[in-house]
């Protein structure tokens, strides 16, 4: 498939980079099928040169052996998400930095380790535990209220959408009343390449004012943390936005754009990529009566549907790393400073790793997938991320005896977080 300079055919190319062939999935699955195949490492170049040329990684084995080594592969400074050079050298003018906020995500060692530090702990199952009941009461609400408007609904809307936005906005401790406020916020910058995401008419926008509208995004961001930063510091709590607040590296406190960049990349990160993947399971059982009898009948399948889900709808689709030093790798010879992509889809579709990749298979044993990533950058909300969809489908299956489709699922036109945007379902109780 690519040629003897290994570079990909530009409808490739295109299917690679375009935003609206990630909601045609069962397309973009078989060309990775045949990527692994025939060209593992291989380099996507814009026709017009509209982005700096990247290598493509398919296999599971490689997108591991990157995301685990720290030091030859970098998250700075070229764009940690794919970025065309229009919208790098905007966020530049804009911010001067090649992303437009500051994070854990572009990162690297030595700063990267102490700013996770900070808020690792607060992440992990013994403090979540602490949240777990809130989680449940919040899930229970949402399931009966769907099921009050049944038996058609929407899940993505009733369900899915608001229930890890809810659950994110209390750990960074916003008050309710400002999430739909957030919700589009977050919408602009990682659903802004899909029209009915970002709810702006982006459709015909040039790239540098849908940028612009990202850009207003995160200016809009900043001023809102800047805000609790300051509460928080006068009045500290013991939720997230209190700890990063008060947080000091090498005895400093953050400064202020590194603060903001703190709390957007958690109530970003925390919120579609979770909705995403309840959504995803959801399809699955929809679809397949049989699992979802199964996982109903037998609960210890319950963690198994909640990796599973994670695994089959792989909501993070990629992350660019930049290469340190020569590195070869599917006979190919990566250059120091080359910009690679990391494609989770394909990784966890790889059948050198999983069984019937497309199928969902809630009794999948062992399920090492790549959707949190690997590594020092690994995703830092995976416990909470597996815990409310874990209470979440408790109270499904409690609730639901049946479940089928009533009408066609849409997916959201995204190369970076995608997954379901609609979920039309006919739901039957007892
Ligand atoms: C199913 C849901 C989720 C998926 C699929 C997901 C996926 C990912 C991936 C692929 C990465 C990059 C890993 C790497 O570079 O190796 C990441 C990083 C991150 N995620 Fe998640 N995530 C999810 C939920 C969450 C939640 C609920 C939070 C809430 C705090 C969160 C916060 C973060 C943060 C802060 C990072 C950056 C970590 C770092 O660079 O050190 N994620 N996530």
């Amino acid at each position: 498939m690519a040629s003897a300079a290994e570079v990909l055919p530009s409808d490739i190319a295109r299917q690679v980079i375009a935003p609206e062939s990630y909601a045609e999935w069962n397309a973009l699955l078989n060309t990775f099928d045949r990527l692994r195949e025939e060209a593992p490492v291989a380099k996507v170049v814009a026709e017009d040169d509209s982005f700096e040329p990247f290598w493509l990684i398919t296999r599971y084995d490689d997108v591991m052996r990157i995301s685990k080594d720290n030091t030859r592969f970098l998250n700075n400074p070229k764009p940690v998400v794919f970025a065309t050079r229009q919208a790098t050298e905007f966020s530049r003018a804009a911010t001067g930095s090649n992303m437009l906020v500051d994070s854990l995500v572009v990162f690297d060692a030595p700063i990267h380790p102490k700013y996770r530090k900070l808020t690792q702990d607060w992440f992990m199952p013994r403090n979540l535990k602490l949240i777990e009941g809130e989680i449940r009461r919040l899930a229970d609400k949402l399931v009966q209220s769907m099921i009050d408007d049944g038996p058609e609904v929407d899940f993505v809307k009733r369900v899915a959408a608001p229930m890890p936005l809810h659950v994110i906005m209390q750990i960074l401790g916003i008050p309710e009343e400002d999430e739909p406020k957030m919700l589009m916020l977050t919408q602009q910058m990682f659903g802004g390449q899909d029209a009915d995401l970002s709810g702006s008419g982006m459709e015909n926008m040039t790239a540098e004012q849908i940028t612009q509208l990202v850009a207003g995004a995160v200016k809009n961001f900043e001023d809102y943390f800047a805000g609790i930063a300051a509460e928080r510091r006068a009045n500290p709590t013991d939720d997230v936005a209190s700890v990063i607040a008060n947080a000091k590296v090498d005895g400093e406190p953050l400064p202020d754009r590194d603060m903001a960049g703190y709390y957007i990349i958690m109530a970003a990160a925390g919120h579609d990529t979770t909705s995403a993947t309840m959504s995803g399971a959801m399809l699955a059982l929809a679809r397949d009566p049989g699992e979802f009898a199964k996982v109903k009948a037998d609960r210890s399948l319950l963690p198994g549907l909640v990796e599973e889900a994670i695994r089959w709808t792989t909501a993070v689709q990629h992350f660019m790393r930049t290469a340190a030093e020569d590195v070869e790798m599917g006979g190919q010879q990566i250059k120091a400073g080359d910009w690679m992509m990391l494609n989770y889809v394909s990784a966890n579709h790889d059948p050198a790793q999983f069984d019937r990749p497309r199928e969902f298979d809630a009794s999948r044993t062992p399920n090492r997938h790549m959707a949190f990533g690997a590594g020092a950058h690994q995703c830092l909300g995976l416990h909470l991320a597996r815990l409310q969809i874990r209470i979440l489908f408790e109270a499904l299956l409690d609730r639901l005896e049946e479940v089928e489709l009533a009408g066609e699922p849409a997916r959201s036109s995204s190369t970076f977080v995608g997954g379901l945007k609609t979920l039309p379902l006919r739901i039957q109780v007892k």
